[in-house]
This record gives structure tokens, sequence and C-alpha cells, in this order.
């Protein structure tokens, strides 16, 4: 079970934190929410109990798994949940372990980024011969997926590798150019739910087949966000619903002026949720427009920090800086391995606190001492616990954090679920990249930059 403490979070305990009153002055939408969740869930919460499409994923995934490589080429959402699931569950080394340390499963690669180094070099080490490649991309269009595509076919038409047997798409069902040339050339591909958008789609086709194919169980994380549905839908009391109350704290301080909104954990394996976090935060409620047609520029700037690394450079700033975060913890009861320190120096007195101590209630204890540094110096802080990292609770966490982050779109008044403004940077990159249809824009963009002031150095 995902735990959660708000206590350092409200008002009662912070001289200037938002109060049990001001949350109780928006139960109401809270509610209006709630019942209409119940009516119309979103998308992307059928897909959790829908196991239609998980029956063809792990058969693709059986595939999948006799390779040595699974290399994932995909950007956004198509990449930042499978290396969420990838950084949790997965020996930090595992792609230099022997293969029967990695019970035979094949070892796993991004591709995102257009960095031609970064690129490059995982061409330096992936034999084709040896490797599947995952190209997902709901849209089919986004031009760093789309160019990498293009280097991974280019190398697999040289050394005469059958395209049908290193290639899986994941793509929208009907749209796009993959799905194009899925059907055109009998290439293997799995859907992207049409009403699943892409940061929301970790537990489709997305994030479940680079799992299953790495040996991840991936029912599991299916149910564990599934259990996140039912806890939220069936409790009304706002104050015993982790989801309405967390929304409640952050949206109540973005207004107030919190416009920050950071995730430590204190968890190495847990640094990735944190960027699948940042992107879901970011690009579902920074919106320039409410649904009205205001200009709200809403949203809360999400930082990633890890504990306790970041307590030796990030933390100084959040305790005495300007007052507009709101941090959220992760923590972990009970750490896969842990390491006893052992009684050396014992005439050290000033190492014996540590001796016999086991490492994991140290980063623990440093948890707890900076989320109580923070509440004496006025800053709010909340903690969520993790009883253990295993798939059902980075399921819980993913099914947690997509609801929450959908009723903050609620109580915003916008759209969670479109990103218009990612849609203009793809759309000038193609411009500039001379793509055909796009030369408009491109006359814009020249236009634009001969009213530039150049300062250059
Ligand atoms: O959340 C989103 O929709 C975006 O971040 C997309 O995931 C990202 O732009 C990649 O898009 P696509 O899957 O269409 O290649």
């Amino acid at each position: 079970m995902l735990k959660f403490d708000f206590t350092n979070a409200l008002g009662e305990n912070l001289l200037d934190g938002i109060k049990y009153e001001d949350i109780k002055g928006i139960t109401g939408r809270l509610h209006a929410f709630l019942e209409n969740f119940r009516q119309n869930p979103p998308g992307f919460v059928k897909v959790f109990k829908d196991s239609s499409h998980l029956e063809q994923i792990l058969k693709v995934a059986d595939k999948c798994k006799k390779f040595e490589n699974f290399v994932l080429v995909g950007i956004g959402g198509s990449a930042l949940g499978n290396q969420a699931v990838f950084g949790a569950l997965f020996h930090p080394m595992w792609n230099s372990l022997p293969k029967d340390k990695r019970n035979g499963f094949p070892r796993f690669f991004v591709m995102d980024n257009v960095d031609p180094e970064h690129i490059a070099s995982i061409l330096d080490i992936v034999d084709p011969a040896e490797s599947v490649f995952n190209i997902v991309s709901k849209s089919g269009s986004t031009s760093e997926t789309m160019a990498n595509y293009l280097v991974v076919r280019g190398i697999l038409e040289a050394r005469g590798l059958d395209p049908r047997e290193h290639l899986v798409f994941t793509t929208d069902p009907n749209e796009g150019v993959l799905r194009k040339i899925s059907i055109d050339e009998n290439i293997p591909a799995l859907e992207v739910p049409s009403n699943v958008g892409g940061r929301f789609s970790v537990l489709t086709a997305v994030g479940l087949l680079s799992g299953a194919s790495t040996g991840v169980d991936v029912k599991k994380m299916l149910d564990g966000a599934q259990e996140e549905v039912d806890r939220f839908k069936n409790e009304d009391d706002t104050f015993k619903n982790p989801v309405l109350l967390n929304a409640a704290i952050h949206y109540l301080y973005s207004r107030s002026g919190k416009s920050i909104s950071v995730m430590m954990p204190y968890s190495n394996a847990l640094y990735t949720l944190a960027d699948w976090y940042r992107q879901l935060w970011a690009e579902s409620l920074g919106k320039e427009k409410s649904l009205t047609g205001e200009t709200v520029n809403a949203g809360q700037t999400p930082i990633k920090s890890l504990g306790t690394i970041d307590q030796h450079s990030q933390v100084q700033l959040y305790m005495e800086g300007p007052n507009d975060k709101v941090i959220t913890f992760l923590r972990v009861e009970s750490f896969r391995r842990n390491l006893k320190i052992p009684v050396v120096h014992q005439d050290r007195k000033e190492l014996s606190y540590l001796c016999n101590n086991e490492m994991k209630d140290l980063i623990n204890y440093e948890q707890e001492a900076t989320s109580l540094a923070l509440l004496e110096h006025g800053r709010p802080n909340l903690t969520i616990s993790f009883d253990s990292i295993d798939e059902t609770e980075i399921g819980r966490f993913f099914g947690y954090y997509e609801l929450l982050v959908t009723v903050m779109g609620f109580l915003y008044n916008i759209n969670t679920f479109d990103q218009p403004g990612v849609e203009l940077g793809k759309q000038n990159t193609y411009a500039l990249m001379n793509r055909k249809g796009y030369e408009a824009q491109k006359q814009h963009i020249e236009d634009v930059k001969k009213n530039l002031k150049i300062f250059k150095i």
C-alpha cells in the first residue's frame, strides 16, 4: 500500500499554510469531480481493468524475450514510463549483468533524444541481429522517434535483416505512418488506445511491452493501478481520500503563490519515477487557457530532486530561499537490499552513532529529519511511503498520479489531456526541416526571426 502523510503540509502545523477550512471550501467541487468520474471515467482508467489488449502484448513479449537487446525508440510519454519501470524494478547495472543473472531476459536500451552521440553510442554496443526495436509513437509523426526509427531501419536494411523479425510498432490503432507501414509490410504492431494520451499511456502497450519482455509482471502493475482507482472512487470524504486531499493541497498552494512542486525520492530506484511525474505534471497542467477561454497560465513547475544527494545541493534553497514550493517526499519502508554499517573505529566517538546501524534506517531518518526541518521553516511538504518497490506499488503510483493530475486539471478548469505547446514546437521543427505542407509555418518563422534583436557573443 502507498501511505500518505500530509501532516507537514497543512496549515494547522504551518504558520501560513492552507487550513482544513480552506480545503472544506472546495469539497463541493471535488465531489462534483468524483461524481462525474464515477459516471464517465477517463480513458486511461479503463485500460487498467481491460485485459483484452494484455493477451496480445504478452504474446508479442514472448517473441521479444528471445533477443539479447530490447531497444525502445520513443520519447516523452512514449518512453518516460518505460524508463520509470526499468529504473524502479531492475538491477541498476542490469545491462552489464551476464544473461543468467538477468534470468535470460534482454538488456534494455532507450533511444529517445536525437543527440547523435547518444544514439551512436547505443548502436556501438547493440548488435541489430540480436535486437528487437520497439518503435513507440502514438501519433507516428514525432520527429525524434521517426528519425531514430529511420536510423534503425537503415541499419537493418544495410545488414539484410528482416524488419518483420526485428521491429515492433506501438502506435495509434488507425492513424499515422507507423500504422500504414505496419499494414503495408506486415510488421507486428500493438495499439495505443485512441482515448489514452501519451503521458497517461504507461499501462498500455506503450509501457507494458518493454516491461513484459524484460521480465516484469505487468498484470501486477495494472492491478496496483486499479486498486488506487477503487480506493479513490469509493471514498467521499476528502480527508480520507489521498487523491482528493493531495489535489486540494497542491491546488490551493499553487493559488497562493507556491508555483513549484518538488518530488524528492529517497531512493535511487524511484528517481526515474520523478522524471515520469515531471512530464505528467508539466504537460497536463501547464496551460494558457481555461476550458472557458480565459487566460489562466495554470500549472506548477515540477522539479525532481534526489535524497539524500540533494540535501547537499538543493535543500538549502528549499529551506531558506523563496517559499514557493510544495515538496513531496517518496520513501521506501522495506528496501530490497540492505547494508549494516559495521562497528569499526571503536575509539572514534564521532563515528559511533553510525556503527551497527542499518543503511535503510539512515536514509529514512534523513528523510524524516529534512521533512521536519522544512516544517520548522514553514515549508509545506508531504510524504508518500512505499511498503517496498515492486510491480504492484509502482502500478499504484502510476494510477495514483494519473488520478491526481486529472483532479488538479479539473480544479484549474483546464484541458488536462491536450498539449498545444508541445504541438507548436513539433510543427516548428517540421517547418525548419522543410517538411512538405509546412511552408507557411516556415515563412512565419523566417518573419519572426527577422525581428529578433540578435545578441550573439
Ligand atoms: O504526452 C504526450 O502526448 C506527449 O508527451 C507525447 O507522449 C510525446 O510528444 C511523444 O508523442 P508520440 O507518442 O506521438 O510520438
